[in-house]
Order: structure tokens, then C-alpha cells, then sequence
């Protein structure tokens, strides 16, 4: 059976920019999710103020996957108000927040600061709910400091009609460190009554068949830190082979290549931003180390691009 691949997302790194390079190189993608919008009380339902997180084709129900805006709030009624003004300008698939693990979030009871509240979970989707038309998800870790949290959580998870569940299965104390918990994941899988979506840690073919042979059960997969490092990894999975590496490189310079133009374009500090894509980029490329140590001492976009 085809499993769905989804985009995750990653706030400074999955933006439009590289959903768009992505989305024009390479294939298999099922959906993106956008990086989170926070939402407070006082967040307006006017779209204009979030349409420049999306790509031009996304704003036109034109991109190549579903694209799927992620909330970042606790408050249920403001939650809800902009999940219809979404629904309202034809995003009906919104994911919740519940795994940001950053503790300026979590202590405001936000993220991952939520998982353990059930209570205050329940009010806000609860209020999600209620939003007409609306195919909401929920994206959470195993827990805040405890996995104890997602076992109070399941039955809670369960009274709602949520479309998937997305879980990445770390303790938010463990932010992105150590390895994922898969002894974790496989007892609380049977206890949902939801589709489930894993994510976490899958860098290449290998550690895509370690979760797929332990968890036949999953119907699709998310991608994040893998997908960056190696932007035709949704393509290996679905041909469950990996592409030579001249062809892969080639291929890799092109979508590098619009990647900076697309971030000149918004005269957004290139460089920078470039960085912070070699951090993962250095893992796929022939010398990759030796690679990121001269771009991270560029100063001139021009200097960091790649020629075949
Ligand atoms: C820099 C960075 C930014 C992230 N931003 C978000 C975000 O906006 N929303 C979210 O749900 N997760 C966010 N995440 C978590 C990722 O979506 C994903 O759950 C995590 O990286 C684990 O998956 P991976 O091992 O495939 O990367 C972020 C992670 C990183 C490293």
C-alpha cells in the first residue's frame, strides 16, 4: 500500500522558498505542512496577514501536495476563529501544534507545554471541532518530561473525529537530542482509533524500513531534518531505491540553485539562511563537512553557489 509522505515542518527551514524549490525538483511529496502561525487571543481572522507564508501555487491550489497551515495556541475560541477563517479560504486540512518543545512556548502552555493538560486539550478541540467542514490533525511527542502524558491523553484524543494523528515520538525535554522512543510508539499505537502519521529520525531508505517493518500499521510518514539534507528522499521512499550520486548531485545543484534565487527574490538575508540549510545539506554532499566549513565563512551569496 502507498503511504503518504508529508513535509514537516520546520520553522526557518521549511518555508516557501524551499517548498517551492522542493516541489519543482523532485516528487513523491503528499502534503506540507506550513510552519506554525501563533495564535493568541487578539490574532485577527484576515487572511492577508498570513498569506505571505504561502507560495505563490499553494495561494492557488496549484502546488503539487496538499498544504496543511499548522496553529500554535492554547486559547480555544481564537484557535478556532482562525481555523475558519482558513477553512473559509480553502485550507480545510489544519494540523494543532502540541510538540513544540521550546521552553518559551511550553511555559506559556503552548506546544508541548499542553500534553499534560488533557483537560485543556479537550476545551480546545473541543472548540476546533465545532469549525464546519474542518479536517483537523494534531501533531504531539510522546510528552512534556513524561511519556505518562500521552498515555492520559489517547482517551481524549479518541472522543474526536480528528483526521490523523502525528506523533514524534521524544520527550520535549529531549528537544531533537538522543533517539526516537520506538518502544513507546509501538504500545500506544494500538491505543489510538485515529490514522497515524510517524515522525522523527528518518534520514535515508535504512531508517525508513526500520519504522515501516515495525509499524505496518502507519499510513504515512513525515519528514523533516531527511528531507532537507536529502530534498529526493520522499522520491526514494516511494521507489524504494536510492538515486546514483552524480544524477543526485546534478539534480541537487538545480534545486540549490533556485532555492538562493527564490530567497534573493525576498531580499531575506540570504546568506545566513543558506547556513543554516549546509548544517543539514553537509550530510548528503561528497565532502560534505569540508563543504559547509568554507559556505558557513562566505559572505557574498555568489560565492555559495554550486557549479556542475
Ligand atoms: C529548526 C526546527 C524548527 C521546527 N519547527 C517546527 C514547527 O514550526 N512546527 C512543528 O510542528 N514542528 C517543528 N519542528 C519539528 C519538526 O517538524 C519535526 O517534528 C522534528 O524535526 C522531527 O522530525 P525529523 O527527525 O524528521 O526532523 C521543528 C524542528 C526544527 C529542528
Amino acid at each position: 500500500m502507498k503511504k503518504d509522505i508529508i513535509v514537516a515542518p520546520l520553522r526557518g527551514l521549511t518555508g516557501k522558498e524551499f517548498r517551492a524549490a522542493l516541489s519543482h525538483h523532485y516528487s513523491g511529496i503528499t502534503a506540507c505542512m506550513l510552519p506554525f502561525f501563533s495564535v493568541t487571543e487578539s490574532s485577527l481572522p484576515d487572511f492577508k496577514r498570513f498569506s505571505h507564508n504561502f507560495t505563490e501555487e499553494e495561494l492557488h491550489f496549484s502546488a503539487p501536495y496538499l498544504t496543511i497551515p499548522q496553529l500554535l495556541g492554547n486559547n480555544p475560541a481564537a484557535l478556532a476563529k482562525i481555523a475558519a477563517m482558513l477553512v473559509n479560504n480553502g485550507y480545510d486540512y489544519v494540523n494543532l501544534n502540541l510538540g513544540c518543545p521550546m521552553p518559551q512556548i511550553t511555559k506559556k502552555m503552548r506546544g508541548s507545554g499542553l500534553l499534560p493538560y488533557p483537560d485543556k486539550i479537550a476545551a480546545v478541540l473541543d472548540a476546533m471541532m465545532s469549525v464546519p467542514n474542518l479536517k483537523l490533525s494534531v501533531k504531539l511527542r510522546l510528552g512534556l518530561t513524561s511519556c505518562n502524558d500521552i498515555f492520559q491523553l489517547t482517551d481524549v484524543l479518541n472522543i474526536y473525529p480528528l483526521y490523523e494523528v502525528i506523533v514524534h515520538p521524544r520527550l520535549a525535554s529531549e528537544k531533537y537530542s538522543g533517539v526516537v522512543n520506538l518502544d513507546v510508539m509501538k504500545t500506544v499505537l494500538p491505543l489510538l482509533k485515529t490514522r497515524v502519521v510517524y515522525n522523527g529520525d528518518i534520514t535515508d531508505l535504512g531508517s525508513f524500513f526500520e519504522k515501516a517493518e515495525m509499524f505496518p500499521s502507519i499510513e504515512g510518514y513525515m519528514l523533516g531534518r531527511g528531507i532537507i539534507a536529502n530534498p529526493a528522499l520522499a522520491e526514494e521512499i516511494n521507489n524504494g531505491v536510492t538515486v546514483d550520486y552524480d544524477l543526485w548531485y546534478r539534480r541537487f545543484v538545480e534545486f540549490y540553485s533556485e532555492l538562493i534565487d527564490l530567497l534573493e527574490a525576498r531580499k531575506a538575508d540570504t546568506t545566513s539562511r543558506l547556513k543554516a540549510y549546509w548544517r543539514y545539506f553537509q550530510r548528503n554532499v561528497k565532502d560534505g563537512k569540508e563543504v559547509y566549513s568554507q559556505m558557513v565563512r562566505k559572505k557574498d551569496i555568489e560565492d555559495m553557489r554550486l557549479h556542475i
